[in-house]
């Protein structure tokens, strides 16, 4: 250890800690202080979430569980500032750790984070892509004196992430200040090497703060290796206007969906010197990965090939039997364009097995495009849900499957994720991930249990999200994308009640190959806007007007089309539309809320649902403007004339009337095609 310590008892400490036993002083502690572990046996951590610490001294930061985080942190608080002017002292870490996923890497999930928090208690910390540091609240907030080096295995583009595997400086925010592809450059010829944060190979990390050049740097290399002089990325800030006086200094990891382990076998630290150098013959040992390509190219070469050989003679017939059987059984359709997919594709038999052979009793629901199942993949236990599809045309399938594909690869929040497709002969099945919250119809309209109406704040939140997840689709990806079923069945609650939005894109397999002169109108009664019924071609526009339809469900939990009294049905447009002329738009809101609502929001989220639900396509806002409404930061327009929206209750008369009459508005089956060939 390069620092003089001058005292016997700080050599004694000094001595502890190189042979791996953490003392942990009582008080904060201060100035010089430095820590040392390899291994984590008889350290004395914090732990929370799914941390903890095998036997043989390896900390595990999370073990597998889906949506989950874990923290560990040194227990005693450490003082952050200089005593006499206060400004934040130079520090340093340093850390060994390993990342990995028992799936290829096209499944990777959220990484870890070293950080520095006033407190220790993070529970109000989300999984997924907020690490468990931080969640959609706080995250950007001054207020929240964090200071992290995160190692992200995961592309957020909500956060501006440079790709799937990058090292990044964070304060008070998931988006980084400065990030780096991870790896190290050479010190001899200044070239850059990248490294694969989760290839399941422990690698050394170091963070610097430097007090007088409000520096920070962070530096990473394979284990073994010496610090490298350039580090992977740096940033001038200066963290005595982040930290708090006294602070703790830990590390968090975070999962999403998928099957991951997050490792840190050493550390160190060191208050105005050096981390200490970690003792990396005494590290601990990672557990052996079933699924680590190199150790597994290893074990075929060495051991399975010779085996398998020989087996493979033994079992020629069996195999060649069992194939016979399975492709009758598991038969499915396969094209050479799909060969770029192939990570994106199950096979029929896996989902023939997830959902336990398509059985009832784990049918989800039917809709227009047929049943949804509920399964669990029999090896990773990624709980799912598999939507049969009928369809017979290859025509657009291939465009079909990478406009889809290609958006479920990228998180978006808002998003029910597609995992992946299948395909038959007449049939697709389609994967998405599991919401185990359901849809949200079945909570505006009460066949959930009674008490678990949902609150103003949640319906806000969930409008919000819907909203953004437009945007995604219209704007931010990077071909407009329709999506033409906007309804409250298609909108999914996650575990935190974020709105997610499914079925994306769906509908377009409908309406391609238009054939004959009959143009096919794709989507929901009460959600189409009626220029459909003339041109039978989604837009964003039209998409806006299900919005504003589905806005007005929300506000009012009352379907698109209401049953009156006289057994006449009515639409809700009208109906809120009649409300806001006569001055009594509060009736409109929803009584199940008890008249426990935000009036402001409520009153704007009424008077958006009309503005988007306009009869004339023009009239409507953009999604980028309904978002600026519905975050205050613009004002929206009064509403427009009571007759032009009359014109609305006159086109769709002409329209729609007869699909109204002949079907009953309170089933799921409500989506309509107006071709003879329905489906
Ligand atoms: N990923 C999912 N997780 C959990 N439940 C789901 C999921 N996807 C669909 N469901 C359930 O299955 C039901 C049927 O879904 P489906 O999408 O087939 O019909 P729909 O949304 O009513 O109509 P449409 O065909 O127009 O989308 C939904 O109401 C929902 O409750
Ligand atoms: C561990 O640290 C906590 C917090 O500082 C302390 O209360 C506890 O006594 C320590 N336990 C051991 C075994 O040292
Ligand atoms: C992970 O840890 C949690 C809590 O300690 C436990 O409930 C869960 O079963 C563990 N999961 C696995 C896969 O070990
Ligand atoms: C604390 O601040 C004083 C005044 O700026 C400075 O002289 C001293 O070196 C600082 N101490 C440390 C440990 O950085
Ligand atoms: C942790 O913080 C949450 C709110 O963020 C609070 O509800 C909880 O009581 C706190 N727990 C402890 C142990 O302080
Ligand atoms: C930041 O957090 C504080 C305390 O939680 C809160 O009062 C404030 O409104 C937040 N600021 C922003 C911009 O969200
Ligand atoms: C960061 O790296 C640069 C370049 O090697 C170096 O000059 C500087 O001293 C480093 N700063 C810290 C805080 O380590
Ligand atoms: C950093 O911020 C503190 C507090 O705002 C200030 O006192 C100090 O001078 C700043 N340091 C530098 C190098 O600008
Ligand atoms: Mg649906």
């Amino acid at each position: 250890m390069p620092t003089p310590m001058p005292s016997m008892k700080l050599l004694l400490l000094e001595l502890l800690l190189s042979l791996g036993l953490a003392v942990a002083p009582p008080f904060v502690a201060g100035d010089k202080h430095q820590f040392s572990f390899s291994g984590f046996s008889n350290a004395n951590l914090t732990l929370d979430g799914m941390a903890s610490v095998t036997p043989a001294g390896l900390l595990v930061l999370t073990n597998g569980t889906a949506l989950s985080t874990g923290h560990a942190f040194y227990p005693t608080p450490l003082r952050f500032h200089n005593s006499s002017d206060g400004t934040v002292q130079s520090f340093s870490v340093s850390f060994v750790f390993a990342i990995a996923s028992i799936y290829n890497d096209y499944l990777s999930s959220n990484g870890m984070a070293v950080f520095i928090a006033p407190s220790k208690n993070l529970s109000a910390a989300m999984p997924i892509q907020f690490l468990g540091l931080l969640n959609h609240q706080n995250n950007g907030n001054e207020t929240n004196h964090i200071f992290a080096v995160e190692l992200d295995t995961f592309r957020n583009w909500e956060f501006q992430d440079i790709n799937d595997n990058h090292i990044g400086i964070d304060i008070n925010s998931l988006q980084s200040i400065q990030s780096h592809d991870a790896g190290f450059y050479h010190d001899e010829n200044g070239i850059f090497q990248s490294l694969g944060l989760d290839d399941q190979k422990p690698m050394q990390v170091w963070v610097d703060y430097h007090r007088e050049n409000i520096q920070i740097n962070a530096t990473m290399a394979p284990l073994g290796m010496a610090k490298p002089t350039r580090p992977t990325v740096s940033a001038n800030y200066n963290l005595s206007t982040v930290l708090t006086d006294v602070a703790y200094i830990g590390f968090s990891a975070a999962l999403g969906k998928i099957n991951t382990k997050h490792y840190v076998l050493g550390w160190s630290f060191g208050m105005n010197s050096p981390a200490p150098a970690i003792d990396l013959t005494m590290l601990p040992k990672l557990p052996p990965g079933p699924h680590t390509k190199d150790r597994r190219r290893l074990q075929v070469l060495q051991i399975i090939l010779p085996l398998a050989t020989a087996a493979l003679i033994l079992s020629v017939a069996a195999v060649v039997s069992l194939l016979v059987r399975r492709h009758f059984r598991y038969a499915e359709l396969h094209d050479d364009w799909e060969v770029e997919f192939g990570p994106h594709r199950f096979s029929y038999k896996d989902l023939f097995r997830a959902t336990e052979g398509f059985d009832n009793k784990n049918l989800l629901g039917t809709g227009g495009f047929g049943r949804v199942y509920r399964g669990e993949l029999p090896r990773s236990k990624l709980r799912i849900a598999v939507k049969r599809v009928s369809h017979d045309s290859k025509q657009g399938m291939k465009e079909f499957i990478a406009e889809i594909v290609s958006i479920g690869r990228l998180q978006n929040q808002n998003l029910v994720h597609l995992l992946g497709y299948c395909r038959r002969h007449g049939e697709l099945l389609l994967v998405y991930e599991y919401m185990p919250k359901g849809s949200l119809d079945k909570y505006l309209y009460g066949e959930v249990d009674n008490n678990s109406t949902l609150s103003w704040d949640q319906r806000f939140w969930i409008i919000r999200g819907i909203a953004s997840a437009l945007i995604y689709l219209h704007e931010e990806w990077e071909k407009v994308v329709v999506h033409r079923d906007i309804k409250a069945s298609n909108v999914l609650l996650d575990d935190e009640l974020n709105a997610r939005l499914g079925d994306f894109g769906l509908a377009r397999l409908y309406d391609r190959g238009v054939e004959q002169e009959t143009t096919r109108v794709v989507g929901t009664i009460g959600y189409l806007a009626p220029e459909l019924a003339r041109t039978g071609k989604g837009t964003p526009l039209t998409d806006v007007f299900a919005f504003g339809t589905f806005v007005l469900e929300v506000t009012c939990g009352q379907r698109p089309i209401m049953q009156s009294t006289q057994d006449k049905q009515v639409m809700l447009v009208d109906w809120v539309l009649e409300h806001a002329q006569h001055g009594s738009l509060a009736d409109a809101i929803d009584v199940r809320l008890k008249g426990d609502y935000n009036v402001e929001e409520a009153y704007l989220a009424l008077k958006l649902g009309l503005l988007c639900s306009h009869p004339f396509a023009c009239a409507r806002p953009s999604m980028r403007q309904v978002i600026q409404y519905l975050d205050g930061h613009i004002e929206p327009p009064e509403l427009p004339a009571h007759q032009s929206f009359q014109a609305l209750a006159l086109m769709q008369n002409e329209g729609f009337d007869s699909y109204i009459m002949s079907y009953p508005s309170s089933t799921s089956a409500g989506t309509i095609s107006s071709s003879s060939g329905g489906r």
